[in-house]
């Protein structure tokens, strides 16, 4: 087993690195809506050696290698989405202190310079679509100016100033998760005194999220991590043998990433199309946004699946009681498992022998029926040779009494 813990590090670093442990810190940076706990990954952590090597093949935000890395090990995680990959990897780099002052100097200049910018200066805005609607005008001329001061910084500045960029244009939006502007935008008329302060309030919630970033930077990792961008229905080039698979997949609730992702994939500049979107959504296990709703409607399988039989008695029922949209969603439910398949069989190869995997994954009902998920993922776990194969319930999801989280385990011999 490889040891990536620096001792000397360790000693400095102590009460630093329990600090951050207790509390959020970078976990903090971007959520996730679906995104599992940062307590449940540590508690399944806690167990292991300090530097082992766990690998989450559906990294989302980073929780698991962020987590591994602060508990000492070697966290490895891979997603499609090229937004993800990003934020993990800033998640989980090491700043040194001298990064962290000039990220302190170069807010105070982003700030300077987008509060410099004229009203009615020509800049860059996402082609996001109907932007009027996620942001008052003050609101948008302030984002466009930080982003255009933004360009001018390259490296881990940049990265850490785009974190707080996305941390704003989350507290500024007039979209539904933002509580705070919600109640004030209310009749607010379209005064330009109004829309002034609102571009001063997005200055300042700039500056405010930075600090925050900066203060929760500073806390070093005492593992290390890697976030890579791969399809984990393949196998992933460049992956360490693993002692631990723990991961929270794509559910079966058509649920699309990109979707939620949107505003920061546009901002960020990793998506500009509409239609771009459709296609990442078609290469995520489960994504059916957009254009990928129609290459659903032509897709036939490249293999059977342990649990064909079963999924087939599923799929029809959804088939026939779902009316117009039923065929859809049957074929929806035996891509998703279809895709599993060919995930477990591709991550098996890279875990340790004797080493274990963790699926925290939810049920689903269409049309009252209901689509095991964790069953069928046990099921084929067993046809690839795991050993104490069990599925345990971690939690109700939510009112609907027939939905569960639960956690998949099983060992490699
Ligand atoms: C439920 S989220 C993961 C949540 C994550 N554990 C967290 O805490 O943020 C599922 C993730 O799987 C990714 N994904 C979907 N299909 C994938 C594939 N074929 N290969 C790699 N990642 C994929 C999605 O982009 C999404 O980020």
């Amino acid at each position: 087993m490889t040891t990536t813990v620096d001792r000397a590090a360790l000693a400095r670093n102590e009460h630093l690195t329990f600090r951050a442990n207790m509390g959020v810190g970078r976990h903090g940076w971007l959520r996730l809506t679906p995104a599992y706990g940062v307590r449940l990954v540590r508690d399944r952590l806690s167990h292991l050696p300090e530097g082992s090597v766990i690998t989450d093949p559906f990294s989302g935000t980073g929780t698991t290698p962020l987590a591994a890395a602060e508990l000492g090990h070697f966290g490895q995680s891979v997603d499609v989405n090229p937004f993800l990959i990003w934020l993990g990897t800033v998640k989980t780099s090491h700043y040194s202190p001298e990064t962290l002052l000039a990220a302190a100097d170069a807010t105070q200049e982003v700030v300077a310079s987008a509060r410099a910018h004229p009203e009615d200066n020509d800049l860059w805005q996402p082609s996001l679509f109907k932007i009027e609607k996620w942001w008052s005008p003050g609101a948008l001329h302030a984002l466009k100016a930080l982003r255009a001061s933004i360009d001018q910084h390259e490296g881990q500045v940049k990265d850490l100033l785009e974190i707080s960029l996305c941390r704003s244009l989350i507290s500024c939006s007039n979209a539904a998760f933002n509580h705070q502007s919600m109640s004030f935008k209310e009749g607010a008329g379209e005064s330009v005194l109004f829309e002034m302060d609102e571009a001063e309030q997005t200055f300042a919630a700039f500056g405010t999220e930075m600090s925050s970033i900066i203060e929760s930077a500073r806390y070093d990792l005492l593992g290390s991590a890697r976030v890579y961008e791969g399809d984990s229905r393949e196998g992933v080039r460049d992956l360490k043998e693993a002692d631990l698979v723990l991961t929270s997949p794509p559910y079966v609730n058509r649920m699309s990433y990109i979707r939620e992702l949107r505003p920061y994939m546009y901002w960020l500049r990793h998506l500009d199309l509409s239609s771009d979107a459709g296609d990442l959504d078609w290469r995520a296990i489960g994504g059916t946004w957009g254009t990928a709703t129609s290459k659903l409607n032509s897709w036939q399988p490249h293999t059977v699946t342990p649990v064909d039989d079963a999924m087939r008695a599923v799929c029809e029922r959804i088939a026939t009681d779902g009316g117009k949209n039923g065929p859809l969603l049957s074929t929806y439910v035996h891509k998703y498992h279809h895709d599993m398949w060919l995930h477990f069989q591709a991550i098996t190869p890279t875990l340790k022998h004797g080493g274990s995997v963790s699926y925290i994954v939810g049920n689903s009902t269409f049309y009252k029926h209901e689509v095991p998920a964790q069953e069928w993922y046990a099921a084929m776990l067993r046809e690839l040779g795991y050993q104490a194969v069990k599925v345990e319930i971690i939690r109700k999801r939510n009112s609907n009494k027939a939905l569960f989280e639960y956690e998949v385990t099983g060992t490699r011999p």
